[in-house]
């Protein structure tokens, strides 16, 4: 039996990043993890390898249909598939590799195997048990299937993001359920490599929770590129043959009957809790309905010496929400202030173009009655975009009508994963829209309009 003063539950991003903080604030630390490799959802079949894939497509999107223009000629590349997922599995191997890498760094050990808690202050992982003054969990989350729908995913027609990583081969016709981020990025990473790709949404829009300008922008655009959608519409089951499967949605407005054929069905209806195995239920560990477990603001559990992080909690889904919650847990159990501010997370879609959106919406600001303005800028004006064929999309820059101060920023274009970070910096700082638009801003670049939303809600756009 070893001795720690923080044993974590599970190497994801919350997990990983909080033991590194944990080690540097002096405590000795171990992270049990039950997968081959470090990294959890994230590096290993969630953010790395759709990224991975996304890269790699855009690239053949780029040589298709904009080399020729830029005078580049010659035969475009074919694919080959299976090139293409080793590129991703390195990538991958890079990643979770380097966090063994920074495990040694930091002398911190990892416990091989699944980890449950029989009491609070131990932990067993197969047959030994280890003590630990702290434990946080940061377990993360598993894919939903189809609430109230007929469906079984088997990891080879109906898949989840998981087994759409790992295709054996490019579906003809691929069916998405669900118009959120995995749907749209996974749909697009088919879309460019020849699938027929119609994705099924129960709402009537797409990107739930995302600015209703950037709903309707990015539908259109991705319309453009060749998804299909079909919206409103409740999908009541999935039947499969051998090779095939056949998916049945009813249109909300009519109640009328539809159906899809596809040679491969992914399941994108959102992620749940993954706490099976942990023993939480009789260490009597509160739990929300939704299967999340419960914390205060200082990530302590109900039960004194546990925590919790990242998926297996409240808040968005979403990599560096967890990297956040695990740094300041570990300054907590080491008696600093660990803080993380709620209101300032970005969510970023990385479909071409990207998607981006930091703090309130319009229909946010609407409903708590805040006065707003709106400076909004078009990429169509910022040289950079037009030069590399990116002019699509927009910024648009939400400040208060009073103060000018930025209460949230939504962007469709190139970047606008990196350029949102620049209002994520000015509203931890308590900037206006004129702090924007008086900093220089370096040209050519895209972050220009940025500066010209800002711009916008003061005097006016320069190149609008
Ligand atoms: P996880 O990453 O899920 O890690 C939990 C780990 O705990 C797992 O490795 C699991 O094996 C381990 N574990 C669980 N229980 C036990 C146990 N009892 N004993 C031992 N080990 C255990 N987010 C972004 O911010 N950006 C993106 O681009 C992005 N892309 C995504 C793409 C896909 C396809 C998916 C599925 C998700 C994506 N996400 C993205 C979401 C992101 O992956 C998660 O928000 C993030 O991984 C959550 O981190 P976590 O540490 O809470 O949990
Ligand atoms: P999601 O919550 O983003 O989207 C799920 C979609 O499915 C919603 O639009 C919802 O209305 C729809 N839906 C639900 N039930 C349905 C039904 N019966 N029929 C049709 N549509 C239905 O969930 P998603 O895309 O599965 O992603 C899970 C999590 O992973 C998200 O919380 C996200 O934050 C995270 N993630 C983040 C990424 C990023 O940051 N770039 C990339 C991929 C995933």
């Amino acid at each position: 039996m070893a001795s720690y003063d923080v044993i974590v539950i599970g190497a994801g991003p919350g997990g990983y990043v909080s033991a590194i903080r944990c080690a540097q604030l002096g405590l000795k630390t171990a992270v049990v993890e039950g997968r081959e490799t470090l990294g959890g959802t994230c590096l290993n079949v969630g953010c790395i390898p759709s990224k991975a894939l996304l890269h790699a497509t855009h690239s053949l999107h780029e040589a298709e249909h904009n080399f020729a223009e830029m005078g580049l000629k010659g035969k475009s590349p074919s694919v080959d598939w299976d090139q293409m997922k080793t590129y991703k599995s390195n990538v991958v191997g890079q990643n979770t590799g380097g966090i063994e890498f920074l495990f040694k760094k930091n002398k911190i050990d990892w416990l091989k195997g699944w980890g449950s808690i029989p009491e609070a202050g131990k932990v067993k992982v197969g047959d030994e048990i280890h003590e630990a003054k702290n434990i946080i969990i940061a377990s993360g989350s598993e894919a939903s299937s189809v609430p109230g729908a007929d469906v079984t995913i088997d990891e080879k027609i109906v898949v989840t993001s998981t087994g759409a990583l790992d295709l054996p081969k490019i579906p003809k016709k691929l069916v998405v359920i669900g118009a959120g981020v995995i749907g749209l990025e996974l749909g697009s990473v088919y879309a460019r490599l020849g699938s027929q790709v119609h994705v099924v949404e129960f709402l009537d829009h797409i990107t739930p929770g995302m600015d209703v300008d950037v709903q309707k922008g990015l539908l259109k655009i991705l319309k453009k590129q060749g998804l299909e959608f079909t919206l409103g519409a409740a999908v009541s089951k999935v039947e499969t043959t051998k090779t095939k499967a056949k998916v049945t949605y009813k249109l909300r407005k009519d109640d009328s009957e539809h159906q899809l054929d596809a040679d491969v069905v992914l399941v994108a209806t959102g992620r749940k809790p993954f706490t099976d195995g942990l023993g939480l239920e009789a260490l009597g560990v509160e739990m929300s309905p939704r299967g999340q477990i419960k914390t205060d603001s200082q990530w302590r559990t109900n039960v004194p010496g546990i925590y919790a992080i990242g998926d297996a909690i409240d808040g968005p889904m979403l990599a560096h929400k967890a990297e956040d919650e695990g740094m300041a847990a570990a300054e907590v159990i080491a008696g600093k202030h660990g803080h993380v501010n709620y209101d300032v997370i970005p969510g970023v879609i990385y479909t071409t173009p990207e998607v981006a959106s930091v703090g309130k919406t319009e229909a946010q600001l609407k409903e708590e009655g805040v006065a707003y303005k709106v400076g909004k800028f078009s990429f169509m004006g910022n040289a950079r975009a037009k030069a590399v064929h990116q002019g699509e999309g927009f910024v648009k820059l939400l400040a208060d009508k009073a103060t000018d101060r930025i209460l949230g920023c939504h962007i469709i274009g190139p970047a606008a994963g990196d350029l949102i970070h620049e209002i994520c910096v000015g509203m931890e700082f308590g900037a206006s829209a004129e702090d924007i638009a008086l900093t220089c801003h370096a040209h050519p670049t895209f972050s220009e309009a940025v500066r010209e939303a800002a711009l916008a809600c003061g005097d006016g756009a320069i190149h609008m």
